[in-house]
């Protein structure tokens, strides 16, 4: 990062004080830190400010704190086989705390299956803005030897995703990235776009499509939530769908749709 200026730097230590913020990129807090500044907001305004987007885009999506340093310890007790039931079992518990990963578990085998059986076995994934989803490897149709790479803002969540993949043996890496920056260093077969480009619109205006453009991938699976974090429905499939669509307008790329309770997906080809 920058050397920020002072002001800016204010505003990032005031938030990173806060727990549910602390792990979050700096960069990312910097940006939004010096845009909500620029407005003329005074420095308690735009902390405020700031910590709203924050929640908006990657807090909220917590139901629990995260004891990374307890799921750590559980990890090194289970065997290092990912379909084995205690594998399972611990990701399905720990999946629980990612609200947005949460709304996939009672279909989460049917998704994967079903949206990637055109490319199956798959052998490289990119997945954007992650979250927790990574912990669904034992429910995706993957090559023995799969890539899978992943990136989100939260440091403590990736350090964990690379312990994690690392144990199983899987090969990948896991960075913290803010995806309205990222510069991507490898291609994959597939990037996941999983209930992401809501979030991104909300940092960047316009940003969906520079990223499908520039993802380096041969397929992307895009999906949106037909659901809001409060569980009513207002409409938001149609209107995702809608903006789906207004993305592929002008592109000459093959898609498939699939529908799922609570999840709207797209597998694109490129
Ligand atoms: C709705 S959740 C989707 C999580 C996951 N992809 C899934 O399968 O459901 C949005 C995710 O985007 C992440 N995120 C938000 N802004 C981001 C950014 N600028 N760069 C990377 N990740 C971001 C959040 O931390 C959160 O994990």
């Amino acid at each position: 990062m920058d050397t920020p200026n002072p002001q800016v730097a204010a505003v990032i230590e005031a938030i990173s004080k806060k727990a549910k913020y602390r792990a979050i990129l700096p960069d990312l807090i910097a940006s939004l830190a010096a845009e909500e500044l620029s407005k003329g907001r005074k420095f308690k305004d735009a902390i405020k400010e700031v910590s709203s987007r924050l929640h908006q885009v990657g807090a909220a999506y917590f139901t629990a704190m995260a004891d990374y340093a307890a799921w750590h310890t559980e990890l090194a007790n289970l065997p290092t086989d990912m379909h084995s039931p205690q594998v399972k079992a611990f990701c399905l518990k720990h999946m629980q705390t990612h609200s947005s990963i949460q709304e996939r578990l009672p279909f989460i085998e049917e998704f994967f299956h079903t949206t990637l059986a055109s490319i199956a076995p798959v052998e490289s994934v990119l997945d954007l803005a992650c979250g927790l989803n990574p912990l669904a490897l034992p429910w995706m149709p993957l090559a023995g030897n799969v890539q899978y790479y992943g990136c989100d803002i939260f440091s403590d969540m990736t350090s964990f995703l690379n312990s994690f993949t690392g144990y199983l043996g899987v090969t990948g890496n896991f960075s913290t990235c803010d995806l309205t920056r990222l510069q991507f260093p490898r291609c994959t077969q597939i990037a996941y776009l999983l209930k992401t480009l809501p979030c991104l619109e909300q940092l960047e205006k316009g940003i969906s499509e520079r990223l499908l453009d520039t993802v380096p991938a041969d397929y992307l699976l895009i999906s949106y939530p037909i659901r809001s974090l409060g569980g009513r429905s207002k409409g938001m499939g149609k209107t995702y769908e809608n903006q789906f669509e207004k993305l592929m307008e002008g592109r000459n790329w093959q898609v498939m749709r699939f529908e799922f309770k609570t999840e709207l997906a797209f597998l694109v080809k490129k």
